[in-house]
């Protein structure tokens, strides 16, 4: 399959099922097209983006005794894996010329993002909530517009967004465990592990694709659009020892931490 109609197959499609159906091996680029910037992504009409305050916010996690209110929460995750999903298939359209390494790493990672939205779907409703009973907002999406090279990307969404998410994970594992709910903090750890990876590849074509006069860090912070900033690229709890498995350098893991 292309990785361009991979990628039309995510974003032209209206349908959850179609957008989630992995990339069929095996892997083609002999025609990335011209870039081509999708606005917005389709969607089923409950899935479509709101304004900001009219999706729930994330439930206080001392509500998570209540499974409703656990079902909210990965109601909204489900929603930031398929824009993370988007984005890359964006990405994917936006930068034809990006070198064909590049491109099939990001077809992998969309695989994890897949399985990541179907998992928060599938959860959600053994907690007894449909995906799309809840607005949604559109908030990665938004920001992944102004990315106008590869390194905004690699800044925006790879080393920030994802990078936060290595410690939101362990929290919200922590915050279900608490409440009892074991599958749901499996969840949360299995896609720990996958960010791992994810901040990994962010990192080496940061590291690819960076001026030789400058180093990482500087090249992140050129390359971050406001209201991006690193404090984003982590949670309230700095945890090292994802941020050493994905192989930032030491420089990179105490500038982050030295934000808290
Ligand atoms: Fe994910
Ligand atoms: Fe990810």
């Amino acid at each position: 399959m292309e990785l361009r109609d991979f990628a039309d197959q995510v974003l032209l499609n209206s349908e959850i099922s179609a957008k989630l159906i992995p990339i069929i091996e095996p892997v083609t680029d002999d025609n990335p097209g011209s870039a081509e910037r999708i606005q917005v992504p389709a969607r089923a009409e409950a899935l479509k983006f709101c304004g900001r305050r009219e999706a729930p916010p994330m439930p206080h996690p001392e509500s998570f005794g209540d499974p409703a209110k656990r079902a909210i929460a990965h109601h909204i995750m489900a929603n930031h894996e398929l824009q993370a999903l988007e984005v890359m298939a964006f990405v994917l359209r936006a930068f034809p010329d990006a070198s064909p390494e590049f491109r099939r790493g990001l077809a992998g990672v969309m695989a994890d993002e897949q399985r990541h939205t179907r998992m928060h779907i599938l959860r959600a409703a053994d907690l007894g909530l449909e995906f799309g009973a809840y607005k949604v907002n559109g908030y990665f999406w938004l920001k992944s517009q102004e990315f106008t090279s590869l390194l905004d990307y690699l800044a925006g969404l790879p080393l920030t967004f994802e990078g936060g998410n290595l410690d939101h994970t362990l929290e919200f594992e922590q915050w279900f465990e608490a409440a009892g709910d074991g599958k749901s903090a499996g969840i949360m750890r299995a896609i720990h592990r996958d960010e791992i990876e994810h901040v990994a590849f962010g990192w080496h074509w940061l590291r690819a694709l960076k001026p030789a006069d400058r180093t990482e860090w500087e090249t992140y912070e050129a390359h971050l659009h406001w209201p991006l900033r690193p404090e984003k690229a982590r949670g309230k709890t700095f945890h090292h020892e994802p941020r050493r498995a994905a192989g930032l350098s030491d420089e990179f893991i105490e500038r982050l931490e030295g934000l808290g």
